[in-house]
């Protein structure tokens, strides 16, 4: 039985810098090429966020979007929960700036530290807050600045990633007929080292040793990580599916983390969808990260590929590891 919903989406925003980073910028400073990069990752361009553009603006603007969009006003937010693995400062959280930036006074504000995956466990912890009467209209925000912290020297990760914020306001469900159907989040922290950054946190604070090391940066093992987000994704998806109530037949649209294309076609072949009910956007955005999957469903939405009643497949992957998924009904 298809299970009832306990929130729903009342609107969604994204917001991308204006710089955009082509392929052919890389080969001038690394020993790489448009075409590898194309058939390893499906990766075409990015957006890299201008000097003195915080994380904060992006979430900023894709909020005020979300706020609009809802027909809320910033007061009216009970909680901002916002998913980031580059945070502007380590102290407060950005979560915290937001606030301040939007003028939502009457906010509760924290960050969530579940990289890639952020956007779909800050959903989960809205439907919490929701169902434990904290609150009625929560803002869940995904928002990054990669470029702030990948190596420009490093080839395997320089190329990846790019700088971008969705959000949405999670309000309680009105009727069985549209919101989250389900929520699935998990992590295995045993894997923490083939993708993290080892340096400049409280185990190994920022000091010059740090830096001419390199190890301020994000370091990652690039074939592992492709073996687990395979795995851990397809796992998201059946447990998903599940816990909703509904099989993958039912499923319109597929909204997958825009990593690397190849991860996301073994993610779709696993769950059974076929490429045309699949969102992909990684060749004009690279791996944003815990904006991914707003920004794809932004896109997904513009292009009339959701409309009112779609059937959603929301899973991600990141460093952690962690892994989380959702079944949408929009
Ligand atoms: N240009 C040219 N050659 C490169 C580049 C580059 N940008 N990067 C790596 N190479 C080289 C390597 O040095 C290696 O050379 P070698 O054989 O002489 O040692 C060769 O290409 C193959 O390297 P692999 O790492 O085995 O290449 P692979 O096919 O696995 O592709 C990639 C690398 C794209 C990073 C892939 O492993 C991947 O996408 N992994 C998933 C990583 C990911 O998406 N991480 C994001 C965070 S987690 C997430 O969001 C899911």
């Amino acid at each position: 039985m298809i299970r009832r919903p306990i929130v729903e989406f009342a609107g969604l925003g994204v917001a991308v810098p204006d710089r955009v980073v082509t392929n052919a910028e890389f080969e001038k400073t690394l020993e790489t090429s448009d075409q590898w990069i194309v058939e390893r990752t499906g990766i075409r361009e990015r957006r890299v966020a201008a000097p003195g553009q915080s994380v904060a603006m992006l979430a900023r603007d894709a909020s005020l979007r979300a706020l609009e969009q809802a027909g809320i006003g910033p007061e009216a937010i009970d909680a901002i929960v916002l998913g980031t693995a580059t945070p502007d400062r380590l102290l407060p959280s950005t979560a915290c700036d937001l606030q301040a930036l939007l003028g939502a006074k009457n906010a509760a504000a924290f960050d969530i530290s579940a990289a890639c995956p952020g956007f779909l466990y800050a959903l989960t912890v809205a439907e919490g807050l929701i169902a434990s009467g904290q609150g009625t209209n929560i803002l869940i925000v995904g928002a990054e600045k990669l470029n702030s912290i990948t190596d420009p020297l490093d080839r395997s990760t320089a190329i990846l990633f790019g700088d971008a914020a969705g959000a949405a306001v999670i309000r309680p469900a009105k009727d069985a007929t549209r919101g989250v159907l389900s929520t699935f989040i998990k992590s295995d922290g045993n894997l923490a080292n083939l993708l993290y950054r080892p340096g400049g946190g409280a185990v190994d604070p920022i000091s010059e040793k740090v830096v001419a090391e390199r190890s301020h940066f994000i370091k990652m093992a690039g074939r592992e990580v492709f073996k687990s987000a395979v795995l851990a994704m397809s796992d998201a998806c059946d447990q998903a599916l599940t816990r909703a109530g509904i099989t993958a037949d039912q499923v319109d649209l597929l909204v997958p983390h825009q990593a690397n294309i190849r991860i996301i076609e073994a993610t779709a072949k696993h769950a059974g969808m076929p490429l045309e009910k699949v969102m992909i956007n990684v060749d004009r955005y690279g791996n944003t990260s815990s904006a991914s999957i707003p920004l794809a469903l932004d896109q997904a939405i513009s292009e009339g590929r959701i409309k009112r009643g779609s059937i959603l497949l929301l899973v991600a992957f990141g460093g952690g590891f962690t892994w989380a998924s959702a079944v949408v009904r929009w």
